[in-house]
């Protein structure tokens, strides 16, 4: 869905139709796909003026335009870019992708167990954890719940970076939404399966434990320092980024 919605190929009919269904019972929903991705470019394209070089980008989703790995390259074709999700589908497509490339690989892995992704030999390869390391979670805490304890999850991963390492997180927050369009989104979750954490700002900002959040703070995607006039933000999403200090 979230492919159809950032106008890739990469989407089955049931993905199209579901992604369709929402569109239309929430119009901006799809605007805010895109908010996502803008967002994570921008704040990538930051981490590297800042002089990081090495990524994970954890439930990093299918490949589609201007990926991580893409923008980094552009920038500096020998950093390196580790993808992690727990879909299968979307691991093999990044894996097709990625095949020739020595700098940049993907495998599956459940971020709820982040030792697992530290210790597993593609990490381990590509990522040197004495170097500041870019941890990209574009809207992925609110498909762990507070039983899965998402903010010791971060911490597990911010506690193997050194000093200089950033996270760039996006998490789902209807705060800004009508009642009744918060209830649509919450039924659409339900029948597509999908988990959806409500949080609210306190408690996203709370995700980041000791990191130092970086201006403008945890404020709503386009508002993250736009590198260019955007569309009224759509009201879905906060995000922002910490740096370790
Ligand atoms: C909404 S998509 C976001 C994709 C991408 N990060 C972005 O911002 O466009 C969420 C992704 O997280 C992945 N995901 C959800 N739970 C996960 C988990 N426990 N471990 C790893 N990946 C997970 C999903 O498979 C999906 O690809």
């Amino acid at each position: 869905m979230f492919d159809y919605a950032l106008g890739g190929k990469d989407n089955y009919l049931a993905d199209r139709e579901a992604a369709e269904q929402v569109q239309e019972a929430l119009p901006t929903s799809l605007a805010a796909v895109l908010e996502n991705r803008r967002f994570m470019r921008r704040a990538v394209r930051h981490l590297l003026d800042a002089g990081v070089r090495q990524f994970l980008d954890l439930g990093c989703g299918l490949p589609g335009r201007g990926n991580v790995h893409d923008l980094v390259h552009a920038a500096d074709p020998s950093a390196t870019v580790v993808y992690v999700d727990n879909c299968p589908v979307i691991v093999n497509h990044y894996q097709a992708l990625l095949s020739s490339s020595s700098v940049a690989a993907a495998f599956d892995a459940d971020v709820r167990h982040p030792r697992d992704v530290l210790t597993h030999p593609t990490t381990t390869t590509l990522i040197d954890f004495d170097r500041p390391v870019g941890i990209v979670m574009t809207s992925l805490l609110h498909h762990i719940a507070d039983e899965d304890d998402p903010t010791g999850l971060v911490k597990t991963f911010v506690s193997a970076v050194p000093p200089g390492s950033h996270v760039v997180l996006s998490h789902y927050n209807p705060d800004g939404r009508p009642a009744e369009d918060r209830a649509v989104a919450a039924a659409f979750a339900t029948s597509f399966g999908i988990p959806m954490a409500e949080r609210s700002a306190a408690a996203i900002e709370a995700l980041f434990g000791d990191l130092v959040l970086l201006e403008p703070g945890l404020v709503e995607a386009p508002l993250w320092r736009p590198d260019r006039p955007y569309r009224e933000p759509t009201g879905w999403l906060l995000a922002g980024v910490g740096r370790k200090v």
